[in-house]
């Protein structure tokens, strides 16, 4: 019985893990004081942490029916994310699990998204590759086996998710943006306007953003208010377009090159309907098998911490008190 604990950015998160699988509860607090100033404020994110993340744990626990005496480890978040955030989260942990003697384990954050497919489809086994995709990464990883990874790919630039948040601001459609453009986007036409696809060199895995990000907002500040009234749908709809045709492209690419037929998506980007959709449809071709967790899973969510904290317990790992926070902690490479 794992309680996880999440909280690297504006997500306050608790969840209590059976086995690795039987998700007992999963409490997300989605902090709401950002959204005025469209984007994440770090030191308003901490605070929000201090103040829900006592009674978060405790709807944890009360959803999953166990007092704490009942939790046999505790994992949480230690990295990438932002120190502030982390270090409440950590420090929290810590004196819990020093309290009630029970060991800790510190989770890499990439690894938690990538163990949200294990929690809906155990079915899942490695070898496979996994396409995080959130407001502050964009991985594309190879799975050799659970806890073994390859970086194959990541972004030079903005995350997937934050082109979509800077996008979505430019288009007046509010914070956070990837949900906005997806409503949007049903109605307009991916084809309206051809925004460029960065494939870069050519055997590339890495991503780049920031241009068709530029290449939005440019087009947009010709347009007039009315023009971009009138044209904002389909504005959305072409951008969504160019994003999810590159990550399509290079995800089942990686899959062909790892000679494996299994392809995982994750994080709060792998929501998005047209990107599902077109991996599908593009995955089938290629007899490539797509996995991908429920949209509550792909979020921020400290289930997938406790998942990946059971499987390392589980090998008789775990971490010191004298654990970190790690702002930019790199996935575990591969062994
Ligand atoms: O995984 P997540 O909750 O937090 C991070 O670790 O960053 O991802 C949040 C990101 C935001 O950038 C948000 O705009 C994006 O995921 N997002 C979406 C959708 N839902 C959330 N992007 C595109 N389409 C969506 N439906
Ligand atoms: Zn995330």
């Amino acid at each position: 019985m794992i309680l996880g604990i999440e909280t690297s950015c504006d997500e306050t998160a608790a969840s209590v893990v059976r086995d690795g699988k039987g998700m007992l509860s999963n409490i997300v607090y989605s902090q709401m004081v950002h959204n005025k100033y469209g984007g994440v404020v770090p030191e308003l994110a901490s605070r929000e942490h201090i103040r829900t993340l006592v009674p978060i744990v405790r709807a944890a626990l009360e959803e999953a029916k166990i007092s704490s005496e009942k939790i046999e480890g505790i994992a949480v978040t230690y990295g990438p994310g932002l120190v502030g955030s982390l270090l409440i989260g950590l420090s929290f942990a810590k004196a819990l699990s020093y309290s009630l003697d029970v060991p800790l384990m510190g989770i890499n954050h990439i690894e938690g998204h990538i163990f949200a497919n294990f929690l809906e489809h155990p079915e899942l086994s490695a070898p496979f590759v996994c396409l995080v995709i959130s407001g502050g990464h964009s991985n594309l990883v190879y799975v050799a086996r659970k806890g073994s990874y390859e970086l194959m790919g990541q972004t030079r630039d903005d995350a997937a998710g934050e082109a979509f948040d800077k996008v979505a601001k430019v288009l007046d459609l509010g914070y956070p943006g990837g949900p906005a453009i997806d409503e949007v986007s049903r109605q307009g036409d991916p084809e309206f306007f051809k925004f460029p696809r960065a494939h870069l060199e050519e055997g590339s895995f890495d991503f780049s953003f920031s241009g068709l990000k530029t290449a939005v907002a440019l087009y947009v500040s010709k347009l007039s208010r009315e023009e971009l009234k009138s044209n904002r749908v389909d504005t959305a709809a072409s951008f969504q377009e160019a994003v999810v045709d590159v990550l399509v492209e290079k995800g089942i690419r990686a899959c062909l090159t790892k000679n494996t037929r299994k392809f995982a998506l994750a994080g709060g980007v792998a929501r998005n309907r047209r990107l599902r959709e077109r991996f599908r449809a593009e995955a089938e071709k290629h007899g490539v098998e797509v996995f991908c967790p429920s949209p509550i899973l792909c979020t921020d969510n400290a289930a997938m911490i406790a998942a990946a904290g059971d499987f390392h317990l589980s090998k008789g790992e775990k971490s010191g008190l004298d654990l970190n926070a790690i702002p930019y902690a790199p996935l575990t490479p591969a062994q």
